[in-house]
């Protein structure tokens, strides 16, 4: 069984996916954490988004992902990444890196060898479009930009960053991940949308449990 769970930016696909996965028992990736990892690297690396990335810089990416114990954890090169790639800077910049189709297609393949052997829910953007057109269940969530930010920036739990500058980051990369020309972030035909917008993360949960388990 394939699940994918598709949506705007910070509209809790990922702690909704995790809720499935533990609740179905079923494999989970993120595949915006694939997307951070990668920037972080080429960031540490000083690799522009404009360069080119060739099989070089790919063969000394090695990314894992881990969901156990309810916990999700990342791995670039062996270091426990998992908080890193939430820092501003790689939110500031994985658009523009995850619009490059050789970061697309080294991803894609990732997603796909991870559902080869397991049931497996996916969350994202392309999921349900491109990754898995084939995916059993298909959902999109979208809320309104207000409260997104808001949602994150408790999330940060740092006062000194502003909910106005969050606003216009998740604006900003929503935009960008909306106009690619690659996989934009779109609802698939066939996937169920759900306005989180004045939803509780259980009410959500138990909408897209209904579709699955009938
Ligand atoms: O889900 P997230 O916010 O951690 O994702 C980070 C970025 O990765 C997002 O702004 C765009 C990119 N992304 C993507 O292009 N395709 C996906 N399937 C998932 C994420």
């Amino acid at each position: 069984m394939i699940i994918a769970i598709d949506g705007e930016a910070s509209t809790g696909k990922s702690t909704q996916a995790k809720k499935i996965a533990k609740r179905l028992n079923i494999n989970y990736r993120d595949s915006g954490a694939y997307y951070r990892a990668i920037t972080l690297f080429l960031i540490q690396n000083q690799i522009n988004p404009k360069e080119v990335i060739g099989s070089d810089i790919f063969s000394k990416i090695n990314i894992s992902q881990n969901f156990e114990n309810n916990i999700f954890s990342i791995f670039l090169n062996d270091e426990d990444v998992t908080s890193k790639i939430r820092g501003h800077k790689v939110s500031l910049n994985v658009s523009e890196y995850a619009k490059k189709p050789e970061i697309r297609k080294f991803v894609y393949n990732l997603l796909r060898k991870s559902s080869e052997l397991n049931s497996i829910i996916v969350d994202g953007r392309d999921i349900g479009t491109v990754v898995f057109p084939d995916a059993d269940f298909k959902f999109f969530l979208f809320a309104i930009p207000e409260i997104r930010a808001q949602r994150r920036h408790r999330e940060i739990n740092d006062e000194s960053i502003k909910i106005e500058s969050i606003e216009k980051e998740i604006l900003i990369r929503d935009d960008i991940d909306s106009n690619r020309d690659i996989a934009p972030l779109k609802k698939a035909k066939d996937a169920f949308g759900i306005d989180v917008s004045y939803l509780s993360i259980e009410e959500v949960f138990e909408k897209i449990l209904q579709k699955i388990i009938i």
